[in-house]
């Protein structure tokens, strides 16, 4: 393994640090499908550190997952520069990718991905099988993971037993087993109803605030973006903004707001 790459993996997360975690420089994609050249990336740099709470804006097909896709190693620029964690992510192998994106960054989307016929907490240990962990620490570490979402009653339920909220905190519980440095979140709430939406947002700032994750979010709803601290929008490919969360929304205090509902 290279060597600033086994050092990245091996350097302690510091809560303190604001190193940039994510520094790219003038990104751009382009997808050959046959007759079309599609330019989804028009020259993107950025820099996150560690500890904030990003939102990335804009309307579709205006690259969003295509930049997440790069951030999360899942597909590279075709010219630019991406460093993870100080790591030049071109340079990596296939495997060390793999072992990259295992060991440092969680992704949730919108569809929950989670197994039919298999319980949350076996969902949550997925990331764990492929990483080679024994079975009691498995376990272990998967009801740590269920118990930070809220989930720890739910462990022995199936996807079908549990609501869409539920679902999608069982993904963020799996994407949070190996303890990753940055949580990649696609349309997280884009399958839930308001309310729902709003918990998992509060999720997400705990896990923010108490743990200093960093988060990257894309979302099309201006109210689900007001819940990071700073908001990136995309248009054709570029950066058209990029600010801080003015008037940044509390979900605790949102959902205190709500009427209850009926069970
Ligand atoms: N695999 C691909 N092959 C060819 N073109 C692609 C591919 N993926 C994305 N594109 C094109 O690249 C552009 C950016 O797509 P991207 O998926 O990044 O948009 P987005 O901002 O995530 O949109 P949405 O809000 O609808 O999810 C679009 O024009 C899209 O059609
Ligand atoms: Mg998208």
């Amino acid at each position: 393994m290279k060597a600033d790459l086994k050092e990245a993996l091996e350097r302690p997360a510091s809560p303190g640090d604001l190193q940039p975690v994510i520094q790219a420089s003038n990104l751009h994609k382009y997808y050959d499908t046959g007759t079309v050249r599609v330019h989804a990336l028009r020259g993107i740099s950025i820099e996150i550190r560690k500890g904030e709470f990003v939102a990335i804006m804009g309307a579709s097909g205006s690259g969003k997952s295509t930049f997440m896709n790069i951030v999360g190693c899942l597909d590279k620029p075709s010219e630019g520069t991406y460093f993870l964690e100080g790591t030049d992510v071109s340079r990596l192998s296939r495997i060390e990718l793999a072992r990259l994106r295992n060991e440092r960054l969680g992704f949730v989307f919108q569809a929950f991905n989670l197994l039919n016929r298999t319980t949350a907490m076996e969902n949550v240990e997925l990331p764990l099988i492929y990483a080679g962990v024994r079975a009691k620490e498995r376990h272990r570490r998967s009801l740590e993971a269920l118990a930070r979402v809220g989930l720890s009653e739910r462990a022995d339920h199936i996807p079908s037993q549990l609501s869409g909220g539920q679902q999608q905190r069982v993904a963020i519980a799996r994407s949070l087993v190996n303890h990753p440095s940055i949580l990649l979140a696609d349309e997280p709430t884009g399958n839930l109803d308001s309310r729902t939406s709003v918990e998992i947002m509060q999720v997400f700032q705990e896990l923010n605030e108490k743990e200093k994750l960093t988060i990257i979010l894309v979302t099309h709803e201006y109210d689900i973006a007001e819940y990071a601290r700073r908001t990136i929008t995309f248009r054709d490919g570029r950066i058209v903004k990029d600010q801080p969360v003015a008037k940044r929304r509390v979900a605790s205090e949102v959902i205190a707001s709500l009427p209850l509902l009926e069970d």
